[in-house]
């Protein structure tokens, strides 16, 4: 009898796990609150959520000012860690990671774009590109960083200064910088957001690319047009979600930039 329940047990994870897998949750969070604590007062950047991210999906995360959009997405990215509740990142609860473990995380499975593009001054655009292979120590430096530029479709400004970029052509190079390692995550706080519309689009248009080869990607945005071309489209208020929608009307970027499939050497 005990020997028959074991296997009914088997029987029923195996099938538990297939049922995740083919759902192929890539990032979750379950009752997740993270409070700020500043002397006496507490701030509840976010409470009790719950969120569930597919691998391939394509999610634009928006919100009034305060309302938890960047505080989501620096745990998403591990880059900071929650108060209460569970993350786990492909099945695996972040807070029994060890340094290592959530170091390779940040710099190899995630790459970050950020709204001032946080490019290095005086830096070419090329050695930007390079920086994070640097920390991870691999090897091909050069033609790897010339690779994810021409993703981007900017071979022909590797040797510029960012000074010397218009700000879409900066968000270019600090996207080909989070391309660099072939992340399969793509988080990008506000990267629309100090640009016109049309370097907006252009850049919707490069993540929308690397979306279809597969890369979830994830952005903050406070523009309605920007979010239009995500597969989902989630809305804080107060730090809680308050809308979690399909997008069935999506905005297909036209981008003149020509880019190529990122292939990883
Ligand atoms: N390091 C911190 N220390 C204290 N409070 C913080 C900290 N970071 C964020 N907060 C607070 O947490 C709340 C959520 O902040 P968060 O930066 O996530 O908002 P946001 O939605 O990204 O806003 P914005 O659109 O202005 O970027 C805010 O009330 C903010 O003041
Ligand atoms: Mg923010």
């Amino acid at each position: 009898m005990a020997a028959a329940l074991d296997q009914l047990a088997a029987v029923l994870a195996a099938e538990d796990d297939k049922m995740s897998s083919e759902q192929d949750t890539l990032l979750e969070l379950k009752g997740l609150s993270k409070i700020f604590n500043l002397g006496e007062i507490k701030v509840h950047a976010l409470s009790e959520t719950d969120l569930e991210i597919a691998s391939g999906d394509f999610v634009a995360i928006m919100g009034p000012s305060g309302s938890g959009k960047s505080t989501l997405m620096n745990i998403l990215g591990c880059l900071d860690v929650p108060t209460d509740g569970e993350y786990l990142f492909n099945g695996i609860k972040v807070k029994n990671m060890d340094e290592d473990e959530l170091a390779t995380i940040r710099s190899e499975r995630v790459g970050f774009v950020f709204q001032q593009f946080n490019l290095l001054a005086r830096t070419t655009a090329l050695e930007n590109v390079m920086l994070p292979l640097l920390y991870s120590g691999k090897g091909k430096r050069h033609e790897k960083a010339l690779q994810a530029l021409e993703v981007v479709g900017l071979t022909d400004r590797a040797s510029h200064m960012p000074n010397q970029l218009s700000g879409g052509q900066q968000q270019r190079v600090a996207i080909a910088r989070a391309l660099v390692n072939d992340p399969d995550i793509i988080l990008a706080d506000e990267p629309t957001g100090a640009l016109d519309t049309e370097s907006g689009n252009e850049i919707m248009g490069i993540f929308e690319k690397l979306n279809q080869e597969g890369k979830t990607v994830i952005l903050i945005t406070h523009e309605s047009y920007i979010a239009a071309h995500a597969k989902r489209v989630i809305h804080l208020k107060d730090g809680r979600i308050v809308k979690d929608e399909i997008n069935n009307n999506r905005t297909v970027a036209t981008s003149k930039i020509e880019s190529k499939k990122y292939e990883h050497l």
